[in-house]
């Protein structure tokens, strides 16, 4: 088994660290368009191996995709990252360009690939894979609701003096400050979150979830890469192990949750032969307006890239 992350940056050095930590595939490559980045990157986590005791071998070149052919999951994580003073939807230009390229090459070699994007603005540029892809969208989709609900489980693991590993949640919408996180399907072992903290606190934490990623950028000058790199790995993860794992991922709607061609987060279930359900919550009225909006929120996106699509094709 093959595993290709594309872009050796911080997200996507980071996830195909985990992959190759966790034995997912015999063969990790990375794939970056800067000379020698993804060689050098690779050769250094290599040798991590005799010290963390795994045998996937990781191995890096530079934009030569014949090293990628018959790989059964790409993860694409080319594409700047956001700066301060930035949204994620200021990158749409050069993201489109970059994203679109590395997909047309990464089909051209690996046709059966499932592919994960990370590249922001996320919902957008999944988006961009899939149109270029041109295969099932079950096989094409994205990385945002794993990192922002880890974000929503970590901050009500610190508020709740409580273990991370015992919160479960649920989040729904785009990959930006209109996200859904949704406290009715959020439960601490099971007892509903409602009853263990205060709703002001719990506004307050979702406040800062929906933020999550630009309170990164603020402290560090770019964005995450270490939850970014682990929320990827996961769906690798899922995929290449058949696990039928349920979690938020941006999928393409046809009718579900009410809304048609658009790439939004929702639950689905994850398996070898990529999103194999995508799981319809019965929301209330507030929910259903919040993931209405978001969805609006996304969808200008996306108007925005297909009317620079159609102008560069007048
Ligand atoms: P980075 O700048 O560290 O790495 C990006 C890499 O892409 C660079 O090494 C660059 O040389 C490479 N690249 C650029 N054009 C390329 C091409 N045509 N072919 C191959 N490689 C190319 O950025 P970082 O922090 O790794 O972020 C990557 C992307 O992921 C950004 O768009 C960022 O906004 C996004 N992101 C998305 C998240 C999500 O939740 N979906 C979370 C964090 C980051
Ligand atoms: C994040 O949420 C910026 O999308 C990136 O960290």
């Amino acid at each position: 088994m093959k595993i290709t992350v594309i872009g050796a940056g911080n997200v996507g050095a980071t996830c195909a660290n985990v992959i190759a930590e966790k034995e997912l595939a015999n063969e990790v490559v990375l794939i970056d368009i800067k000379d020698g980045l993804s060689e050098g990157k690779s050769l250094d986590m290599w040798q991590t191996a005799p010290i963390n005791l795994y045998d996937s071998r990781i191995v890096g070149y530079t934009n030569d995709y014949s090293k990628t052919a018959g790989s059964s999951v790409v993860v694409i994580t080319s594409g700047l990252p956001r700066k301060p003073g930035m949204s994620r939807d200021d990158l749409i230009a050069t993201n489109a360009g970059i994203v679109k390229s590395v997909t047309d090459n990464v089909i051209a070699h690996s046709p059966d690939a499932i592919i994960i994007v990370v590249s922001n603005p996320l919902d957008v540029m999944t988006y961009v894979a899939y149109l270029t892809a041109k295969v099932d969208s079950r096989k094409v989709f994205g990385m945002a609701g794993i990192l922002d609900t880890a974000r929503y489980r970590a901050f009500l693991a610190e508020a709740l003096n409580v273990s991370p590993k015992d919160i479960q949640a649920m989040l729904l919408g785009g990959h930006g400050d209109t996200m859904v996180p949704l406290p009715r399907y959020t439960t601490v072992s099971g007892i509903p979150v409602t009853e263990l903290i205060d709703a002001d606190k719990l506004d307050a934490i979702i406040e800062r979830t929906k933020k999550g990623g630009g309170e990164l950028v603020n402290l560090m000058g770019t964005s995450a890469w270490y939850a970014p790199g682990a929320a990827a790995a996961q769906m690798v993860e899922a995929i290449v192990r058949d696990q039928k794992r349920i979690f938020p991922c941006c999928a393409l709607l046809n009718g579900e949750y009410g809304l048609n061609n658009i790439y939004l987060g929702v639950p689905v279930k994850l398996g070898k032969n990529g999103i194999e359900q995508i799981i319809e919550l019965q929301l209330n009225a507030d929910e259903k307006k919040l993931l209405t909006e978001s969805a609006a929120a996304v969808k200008e996106v996306m108007d925005v890239y297909d009317a620079m699509v159609n102008s560069a094709t007048a």
